[in-house]
């Protein structure tokens, strides 16, 4: 038998309305507290008020999409300014991955650029980060349950990851009220993100039993949710969408994923939405990798397991999922690879990049070139 590690974060509260409980939970870890916050969520006013009534000393840094090296480094700055105890995210994965980098350098000393994986040399090593609290507020990357920040790095147009065991958050608080009334286009955006890390997790080279029962559970409730979310509010599916997305943090951050992963870091380094190109290649990406490893005689009992839970949960079982899949994000409005500013030019050095990506290194079956470009032609 294969053996294999678990990670999670330390401790977990998840529930509708269990934000009720997040400032006293933050005060018990520290009372110099960093909030890290998007702009949207009107809740954080609450729970900054919440926490000052408690008595901690707070302060705010606003994140402004995806993070790259020099928010990071302004952010730090801030944190170490504040001599910061503790880190809070309240946001999407933006605003969670960008609070897990300033909690992962805050007490190191080196650059944020000398910690990430840049090909070349190991990353230098974290000292001991500080305790990181996430609180998501949309339902997708799963990065309350990951142990790694996304980061711009514009000179080389990628996202590179800062990844650590440590950066595990030490505590996530996931309130699926949070995500209720969400616009359409983000809902199914970052629900595709979620839906896409538990196959490519389910799928991947890496896959263990822990990861594999986590997926089986979750691939076909969370698809039939988004898609009953595209009809109308609910929230009984947005449970089923934000449990889905933190377990599907810890699916990936335990086996891996794949090459859709592999191409959206090499995408999304161009400026493209992560979520949008995730869902936009996820049909293409099980057809070709289906086909490449019938090619090769590989067994894809999984890939028909897949294809037919997204038919059943799209109304369509019997159909081929990927085709239903396909006429869904097109019927719902996600953006295509133009429309996100890719252009079919792009496509032969964006497989070439991606074949290098770390999520790619776990896909189920090494693609050559020409397969990696149909994936992005398909699209
Ligand atoms: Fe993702």
């Amino acid at each position: 038998m294969t053996g294999f590690a678990l990670t999670a974060p330390n401790r977990t509260i998840f529930g509708r309305g269990c934000r009720v409980t997040a400032a006293d939970e933050i005060a018990r870890i520290g009372t110099r507290v960093l909030l890290v916050r998007g702009r949207s969520v009107a809740w954080v006013d609450e729970l900054a008020a919440e926490l000052t009534h408690s008595g901690c000393c707070l302060q705010v840094v606003y994140s402004a999409g995806e993070p790259d090296l020099d928010d990071v480094r302004n952010a730090v700055a801030f944190a170490r300014g504040h001599r910061a105890e503790c880190i809070v995210s309240v946001g999407g994965g933006a605003t969670v991955d960008l609070g897990k980098a300033v909690a992962g350098l805050c007490v190191s000393e080196g650059d944020v650029a000398e910690y990430l994986e840049l090909g070349n040399a190991s990353p230098r090593q974290l000292d001991d980060p500080l305790p990181f609290i996430a609180i998501p507020t949309t339902a997708g990357t799963g990065a309350e349950a990951t142990r790694n920040a996304v980061i711009g790095v514009p000179e080389r147009e990628a996202k590179i990851s800062l990844r650590d065991p440590r950066l595990l958050p030490n505590l996530a608080i996931v309130d699926p009220s949070l995500t209720d009334r969400s616009p359409k286009g983000l809902t199914l955006a970052s629900g595709l993100d979620a839906i896409t890390q538990l196959i490519e997790s389910y799928l991947c080279n890496r896959a263990n039993p822990v990861t594999d029962a986590l997926c089986e559970a979750n691939i076909r409730p969370a698809m039939a949710a988004l898609h009953g979310l595209m009809v109308s509010e609910d929230a009984r599916a947005r449970d089923i969408l934000s449990r889905a997305s933190y377990l599907s943090g810890i699916a990936l951050a335990n086996s891996g994923l794949g090459i859709i992963h592999g191409l959206a870091s090499v995408i999304g380094g161009k400026g493209a939405a992560h979520g949008a190109i995730c869902g936009r290649l996820l049909a293409s990406g099980l057809v070709e990798n289906a086909e490449a490893m019938k090619r090769r005689s590989m067994d894809v009992s999984r890939f028909e397991k897949v294809d037919a839970w997204l038919a059943d949960a799209l109304g369509s079982l019997g159909a081929s999922g990927a085709s239903v899949l396909r006429r869904f994000i097109d019927f719902n409005g996600l953006p295509s690879l133009s429309d996100l500013g890719i252009a079919d030019t792009e496509f032969d050095n964006i497989a070439t990049l991606s074949a290098d990506a770390s999520s790619t290194k776990a896909n189920p079956v090494m693609l050559k070139h020409s397969e990696i470009c149909r994936i992005l032609r398909l699209a």
